[in-house]
């Protein structure tokens, strides 16, 4: 079936602090948005990239990728749901499988993205890569004091490539809800979600340390 992979790359980077949208800030010779776009499509399971932009950067990035047929560039909006309800809207009728993948992203192995997608060829309708937490998570109220702790072992950290039957995603995403993750939104269809073992170099750059750390990791990997 066809498989089109949306990268949001439409986000501020707030938390990052820089003065350019966070998908666009380098990373090595790179920038994350080129590093996440290279690795969905050397996968192997990808037909179609739709990457999602912010309005100001949509004729540079359209220019960039004008010579490549697998590539689509639309713009994004306010929220991440907004901005992927635009991708959905720019990957073709013809899609059977939708993965999102955070821009944000960049280090993600290419074998992840082929998992997820196995995972959905044996049958699952939501596949959704998770890693168990290493630290103890406390629910806590607006006071920072705690409410219970949750048992780490039946924890996931959740990240990207989140992968849905083209279908579903769409009917997640009909009412135009907002979910931190597309799987959120899925799972109040009353779907069931499927993990399956994610890789910590999936980790979401967000902070200044995050960027930190995927420079010095990048040091013993080819740029
Ligand atoms: N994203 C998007 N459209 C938005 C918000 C986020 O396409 N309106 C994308 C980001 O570009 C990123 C991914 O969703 O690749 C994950 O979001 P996040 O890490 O929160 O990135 P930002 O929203 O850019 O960062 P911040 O929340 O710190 O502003
Ligand atoms: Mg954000």
């Amino acid at each position: 079936g066809r498989v089109v992979a949306l990268i949001p790359a439409a986000g501020m980077g707030t938390r990052l602090g820089l003065p350019i949208p966070k998908a666009f800030v380098k990373l090595g010779e790179r920038t994350l948005l080129q590093r996440s776009v290279s690795a969905a499509l050397s996968s192997g399971v990808v037909d179609q990239v739709v990457v999602i932009v912010p309005a100001d950067l949509a004729e540079q990035i359209t220019a960039e990728y004008r010579s490549r047929p697998d590539v689509t560039v639309t713009v994004g909006g306010a929220e991440r749901s907004d901005s992927v309800r635009a991708g959905l809207a720019a990957a073709g009728t013809d899609t059977e499988l939708v993965l999102v993948h955070d821009a944000a992203r960049a280090l993600t192995p290419p074998a992840l993205f082929a998992a997820v997608v196995a995972a959905l060829d044996a049958g699952a309708r939501a596949v959704i890569p998770g890693l168990p937490v290493a630290d103890t998570l406390k629910r806590v109220d607006h006071a920072e004091t705690v409410l219970d702790t949750p048992d780490r072992a039946e924890l996931r950290a959740i990240g990207t490539p989140q992968g849905f039957d083209a279908d579903l995603l769409r009917r997640a995403h009909a009412d135009g809800g907002d979910a931190t993750d597309d799987a959120g939104l899925v799972e109040a269809l009353g779907v069931p979600v499927q993990v399956v073992p994610g890789d910590p170099l999936a980790f979401k750059i967000t902070t200044p340390f995050d960027l930190r750390l995927a420079q010095l990791l990048l040091v013993d990997s080819v740029a």
